[in-house]
């Protein structure tokens, strides 16, 4: 009893050194490009006190489930503690080098600034471009090499507790294969970007096979270099284009989505769920996992709002207005569910 509390006093204090460094980052480099390249385009993001106290009790509801979820094994309170800090300690200063870069581009809308060598047919045309402003957009081993801390960032520190949100509706959902071996059972993580989730995912499922899909090669890479250690049976990695995904009808038991549809166009999200549709075996699950909305998240659409304005991510704005519960539902998919931790939003659903 004395050392689980000792464990969630360790976790809340690491929480919270976090989420002070993220926002001590955010405050400085701000600071700073005000200083160096003011940007007048930007207009004024700070935000009042109410709204600040709103994220803090949100973020701390968010690790009080986070907590409670491995207490109840639903994946092992390792995940909470696991810090990949050399990583992080090569990822800083790269990114204050490169922070310029990310800022001249800002100021000058140029957000086709990629690198010269790759082939724009292998792409679909609304992935060539610099989300967020990211030095090469997703298109380079640089970028790849960066992205994580800039997401945990970006999260205050909150990115993998969030991420782990997806795992309980996912065992739930795998349920319905009870009663088969579960090697036998197939999670396919799509845009699975530099691997966290993989880890999250190899974590809570040690023995189902699982796959990692995304049409960046830098950061299949990049993800291969982190799970290359884990416990369990060899992750598969596989390069892909979500709306062709390489893989038979039915075939699929789970497939988890972290990130990616506030990154695409309308059109293609509806695409990318009816290949979801396809892949997924009857009784199967999806689980999306993606920014919180504007409906069901009312008091945090002045953070939404910065969000777009600062950064480059031209599809932000009608992803937050559209009504995903009753794509999935016209798509065919059963027993919808969804739920909001801090800034993520996770849906459920049956094929
Ligand atoms: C915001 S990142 C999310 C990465 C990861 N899921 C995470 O939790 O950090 C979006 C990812 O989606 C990938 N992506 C974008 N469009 C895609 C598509 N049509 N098919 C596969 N991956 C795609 C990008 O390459 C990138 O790795």
């Amino acid at each position: 009893m004395v050392k689980e509390q000792i464990s969630k006093i360790a976790y809340k204090t690491l929480q919270q050194g976090k989420s002070i460094a993220g926002l001590a980052h955010k405050e400085l480099s701000t600071r700073i490009m005000n200083f160096v390249l003011p940007d007048n385009k930007l207009g004024n993001l700070t935000i009042d006190k109410k709204l600040l106290v709103d994220i803090q009790n949100s973020m701390d509801r968010l690790r009080e489930e986070d907590w409670n979820d491995a207490e109840k094994n639903i994946y092992p309170q390792k995940l909470l503690f696991d810090e990949p800090w050399l990583r992080y300690l090569t990822q800083y200063p790269k990114i204050w080098l490169d922070m310029p870069n990310t800022w001249d581009r800002r100021r000058k809308q140029n957000y086709k600034d990629l690198p010269k060598n790759i082939e724009n047919e292998n792409y679909p045309k609304y992935y060539l471009r610099n989300f967020h402003h990211q030095t090469d957009g997703y298109l380079s081993d640089f970028s790849a090499s960066i992205y994580d801390l800039q997401v945990e960032i970006l999260f205050n520190g909150s990115a993998d507790a969030m991420r782990r949100r997806i795992i309980k509706p996912l065992k739930e959902g795998l349920n319905n294969f009870g009663n088969r071996k579960k090697s036998s059972l197939k999670i396919l993580d799509v845009a699975t970007g530099s691997g966290r989730t993989l880890k999250q995912l190899r974590g809570a499922f040690p023995k189902e096979k699982i796959i990692g899909l995304d049409l960046s090669g830098s950061y299949l890479k990049e993800a291969s270099r982190f799970i290359s250690n884990l416990n369990g049976d060899l992750i598969e990695l596989i390069k892909g284009n979500a709306e062709n995904l390489p893989f038979e009808d039915n075939s699929i038991q789970g497939i988890t989505c972290v990130y990616l549809f506030h990154e695409l166009p309308r059109t293609v999200r509806e695409n990318v769920l009816k290949e979801f549709f396809r892949v997924l075996e009857p009784d199967g699950i999806l689980i999306l996992a993606d920014s919180i909305q504007e409906n069901d998240s009312p008091d945090f659409i002045q953070i939404m709002e910065n969000f777009y304005k600062s950064f480059h991510e031209p599809f932000y704005c009608d992803y937050i207005k559209e009504d995903i519960t009753s794509k999935i539902k016209d798509i065919g998919f059963n027993n919808i569910k969804s739920n909001s931790f801090f800034m993520t939003k996770v849906w459920s659903a049956i094929k």
